[in-house]
C-alpha cells in the first residue's frame, strides 16, 4: 500500500473476527517495530507477544472491554527505562516517546498487511504489572490488540491544520 494510504486507512478497531493472525506476519509486525528510531539508538523497548488463549483470557482483567476479549493477539508493549536516553539538561526520559515510535510503526505495518490493531493505554497498570511478572524498570506502556476485522475505517475527526500550524512564531496561522 502507498504509505498515504496507510496513513489514512489505519483506523482504532474495537471488533474483531475469529481469525487467527498468522505467527509469520506478527513477526513483520514486529521487525517494523525493531525498525524504528529511538534517542542513541538505545531502543529501550519489549515486545510480550499473547496469542494463547489461556493467557489472553487472563488479560483481559486488566481491561475489561467486550471488545477487548474478541481480538485473537495482543502486544504488550513496554518501555525499559533502565536502557532509555536521559537528556542531561534536564533528565527527561526518552522511553517512552521512543516506545511510541515503535508502536506507530507497528501499528502502520498491520494496516499494510491488513490487520487491524487499537491501542489500549486504559487499562489497569498494576495488574497487569503483576500478572506479566514485569521488573520495576519495565513499563508496560500499551496494549496493542491485533486481529482481522470486517468493519471499515469512520470518517477520521481531526481539528484542521490551521489549528495546529505555527509559522515562523507561535500564534501565526
Ligand atoms: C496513547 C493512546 C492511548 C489510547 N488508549 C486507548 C484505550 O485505552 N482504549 C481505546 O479504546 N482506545 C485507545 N486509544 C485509541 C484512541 O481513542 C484513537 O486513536 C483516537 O480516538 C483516534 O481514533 P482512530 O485511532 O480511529 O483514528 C488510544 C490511542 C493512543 C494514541
Amino acid at each position: 500500500m502507498e504509505l498515504d494510504k496507510v496513513i489514512s486507512t489505519r483506523f482504532s478497531v474495537r471488533s474483531y473476527t475469529n481469525q487467527k493472525v498468522e505467527r509469520s506476519l506478527i513477526l513483520e509486525i514486529l521487525e517494523a517495530a525493531r525498525l524504528a528510531p529511538s534517542a542513541v539508538n538505545f531502543q529501550p523497548w519489549h515486545f510480550i507477544v499473547i496469542t494463547d488463549h489461556e493467557n489472553l483470557e487472563d488479560l483481559h482483567e486488566v481491561y475489561q472491554r467486550a471488545w477487548f476479549r474478541e481480538a485473537p493477539a495482543c502486544l504488550v508493549i513496554c518501555s525499559d527505562h533502565s536502557k532509555s536516553w536521559k537528556r542531561k539538561s534536564d533528565g527527561k526520559d526518552f522511553a517512552d516517546v521512543d516506545v511510541a515510535i515503535a508502536i506507530d510503526h507497528l501499528v502502520l505495518k498491520a494496516t499494510d498487511l491488513g490487520i487491524g490493531s487499537c491501542w489500549i493505554c486504559n487499562f489497569d497498570v498494576p495488574l497487569a504489572r503483576k500478572k506479566l511478572k514485569l521488573p520495576d524498570e519495565i513499563e508496560p506502556l500499551a496494549i496493542i490488540s491485533i486481529g482481522y476485522t470486517t468493519a471499515g475505517p469512520p470518517l477520521k475527526s481531526r481539528k484542521s491544520l490551521k489549528e495546529m500550524v505555527h509559522w515562523e512564531k507561535f500564534g501565526t496561522h
